[in-house]
């Protein structure tokens, strides 16, 4: 018995093979059961002849329930109707375990029931792309900042410090003091930074959000580079390059996830350097000029106008240079004026919303001391903070990537809730 995957079929065409699979779905006549065969590396169409395999099997294979383990042998045949190419002309069924009453049937069920379902929906189609998608960007991640001299840092998650503000913070006790989930390792990796140059993180972070939109979780993952001597608009640069490559590495990888998903590749297609800069000064006038008379200079954008702004432009967006007032206290301010800051949010197309916020960090000891106390930050906790600046600081800047959102947007999913395994949203801790 030669055990393969489905995705390695391909490499047995005309060969006899055996599959580890569960029955997703099935449709029979009287002489003919097609089954829809899916392994986790991918799906196939096994076919079961009743005049090949003889009256007993053909029993066996009509009657088995949706999500039936089995082990399944046949041979490789090349089939040019599908995207996918091949199909197993099946001899034998050993059957495993049978499922009752598997509760995601291919009709329509509602998000509750699919979330209350969810360590079982991910085995659907259209779940199992999204994950496989998930990977694709996670690999051209590594596969990116390795090519390109970052280090790999990562940052602690447990913290004494809340670099994006206190309103959002879990609290827990560690031990006698008091300690916060990360909301982002951006100040870690600025220490890291200065240590070795280029770096970037990769991991879970935790914003105690009221929101209940399609953009937010309440735990989700963030990769979060930081570059030494590097200003500004290099900051920018490294973005959309950074963003690009890894559209086109799903573009590349993922055909079969992404025509499962129906996605429009067309529109990933033209995803390429460079991306359009606005100011928000300018977005302002551009979204008074359409209609939107509710926002004013200074106050921060809310998802129906970024999606104005994204509408405009085929391609991701950066909004620069936002008032200093609805920043963190941490953003470098613009050399000739007081009232903005050397920050950029990138604003997918398509109604996504912010996929990456970055900026150009404050490298002068007496502004950043200064910016502490104006934000009331407990100078303790900040002070291996504030002493960077006083051991050779040096310009940098770096951005944080939120990668559901991203996912989301790649694979035209509706919600984040589907492009991470096991969503947290506010009210659900299950599955
Ligand atoms: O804009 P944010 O808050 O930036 C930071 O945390 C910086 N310290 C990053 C840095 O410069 N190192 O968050 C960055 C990204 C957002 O653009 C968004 O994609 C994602 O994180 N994000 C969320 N994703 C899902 N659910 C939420 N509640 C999110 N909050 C932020
Ligand atoms: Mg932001």
């Amino acid at each position: 018995m030669k055990k393969i995957t489905i995705n390695d079929m391909k490499h047995h065409v005309g060969e006899e093979i055996t599959l580890g699979a569960w029955l997703a779905n099935k449709r029979s006549s009287g002489k003919i059961a097609f089954l829809q065969l899916r392994d986790g590396s991918g799906f196939v169409q096994g076919v079961v002849v009743k005049e090949e395999v003889g009256e007993e099997l053909f029993a066996v294979a009509k009657g088995m329930t949706q999500e039936t383990s089995m082990y399944v042998t046949g041979v490789v045949t090349e089939d040019s109707r599908t995207t996918f190419g091949y199909e197993l002309q099946v001899k034998n069924i050993d059957v495993i375990a049978e499922a009752i009453d598997f509760p995601i049937t291919p009709k329509e069920h509602g998000t509750e029931f699919l979330m209350d379902n969810r360590h079982l929906w991910l085995r659907s189609r259209k779940q199992h792309a999204i994950m496989k998608i998930r990977n694709e960007v996670i690999r051209a991640t590594y596969e990116f900042f390795n090519e390109n001299g970052f280090t790999k840092v990562d940052p602690p998650i447990l913290t004494g410090s809340a670099p994006e503000g206190t309103s959002e913070l879990f609290q827990t006790k560690y031990f006698d003091e008091d300690a916060y989930l990360s909301q982002s390792g951006q100040l870690y990796m600025e220490a890291a930074a200065m240590a070795l140059g280029k770096v970037f993180s990769f991991g879970p972070t935790f914003r105690a959000e009221k929101s209940k939109t399609r953009r937010h979780l309440i735990e989700f993952w963030m990769i979060e580079p930081e570059m030494a001597f590097v200003e500004f608009n290099e900051n920018l640069e490294v973005q959309e390059n950074y963003v690009s490559y890894i559209v086109q590495s799903v573009v590349k990888n993922c055909p079969l996830e992404l025509e499962r998903l129906g996605r429009d590749v067309s529109k990933l297609e033209k995803i390429k350097v460079p991306f359009p800069r606005i100011s928000y000064d300018d977005a302002i006038t551009f979204l008074h000029e359409n209609g939107f008379n509710d926002i004013q200079w200074g106050d921060d954008f809310g998802s129906p106008h970024e999606t104005a702004i994204a509408e405009h432009y085929d391609l991701p967006v950066f909004i620069t240079h936002y008032p200093i007032g609805i920043k963190p206290f941490y953003m470098q301010p613009h050399p000739d004026r007081d009232d903005v800051v050397l920050c950029a949010d990138l604003i997918a197309p398509e109604g996504y919303g912010e996929i990456i916020g970055g900026s150009e960090r404050i490298h002068d000891h007496h502004l950043m001391e200064q910016r502490i106390k104006e934000h009331n930050l407990d100078p303790q906790a900040y002070a291996w903070y504030l002493e960077l600046r006083k051991q050779g600081s040096v310009p940098h800047s770096g951005f944080g990537l939120g990668l559901e959102r991203t996912v989301a947007w790649i694979s035209g999913a509706e919600h984040v809730r589907e492009s991470i395994p096991f969503p947290r949203l506010l009210n659900r801790l299950y599955p």
